[in-house]
């Protein structure tokens, strides 16, 4: 339950290429558009030390071993929280995060294989009990949302270049987080036209809003 004042969590999840980053600019614009103060933030990143430890893990061409990287995302987080998210949420303002720890239990737990379980231990000290009052997973196809990357013409970086195989077991992983997370998780179909899919996104979080997890 979110305590009465304290601001709605919303994070967005999905493999690479299922339009997280695009949705989460709409239902931010839109948001605001209605007077709601909303910080905008993403992971990893959000913080300096963030965006340092992006470089590290996705550009760097540094050879890291699956549980340092578990461990490099969970200490970008527990910046993030300190540092951007617990702050937002006191002040009653809404956060929208690009990835959190979804996608840390569904990338290094079940796509890296090192267990969802050992996951979540190093992320219950990173986050420190702040967790999402809604996760939007946008659910696409591999083959999909892999020709949508490769269509904006960037090189992969590190996460991306693992191949197919990665990439289902990501998808599948994602599918089942409705019981690997507190809070409401929505698995939304993020094929079809943008707007649809905003449609679909608004639909949950206007519901949120309107008091979904609050004991206000
Ligand atoms: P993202 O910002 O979605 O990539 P881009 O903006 O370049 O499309 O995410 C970066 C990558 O990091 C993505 O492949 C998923 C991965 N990732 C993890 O593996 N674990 C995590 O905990 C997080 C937050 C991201």
């Amino acid at each position: 339950m979110r305590p009465a004042g304290r601001g709605l969590f919303v994070a967005f999840e999905g493999g690479d290429g299922t339009g997280k980053t695009t949705q989460c600019r709409l239902l931010v614009d839109a948001l605001r558009a209605r007077g709601v103060a909303v910080v905008a933030t993403r992971e990893p990143g959000g913080t300096a030390l963030g965006d340092r430890v992006r470089d590290l893990l996705l550009h760097s061409g540094i050879d890291i071993g699956p549980m340092a990287e578990a461990l490099l995302f969970a200490a970008a987080r527990a910046q993030h929280v300190t540092e951007v998210i617990a702050p937002a949420l006191a002040r009653g303002e809404t956060v929208v995060c690009d990835r959190f720890l979804g996608s840390s239990l569904v990338y290094q737990g079940i796509g890296l294989g090192l267990g969802m379980e050992t996951v979540r231990a190093v992320n219950e000290l990173a986050t420190a009990g702040v967790l999402p009052d809604v996760t939007v997973v946008l659910d696409v196809p591999v083959e999909e949302s892999l020709r949508r990357k490769h269509a904006d013409g960037e090189l992969p970086d590190t996460v991306e270049s693992r191949g197919s195989r990665f990439h289902e077991r990501v998808r599948e992983g994602y599918r089942g987080l409705g019981s690997q997370l507190p809070g409401r998780v929505a698995v939304l179909d993020g094929t079809g036209p943008v707007g649809e899919v905003h449609g679909r996104v608004c639909a949950i979080i206007d519901a949120a809003l309107r008091g979904y997890g609050t004991d206000a």
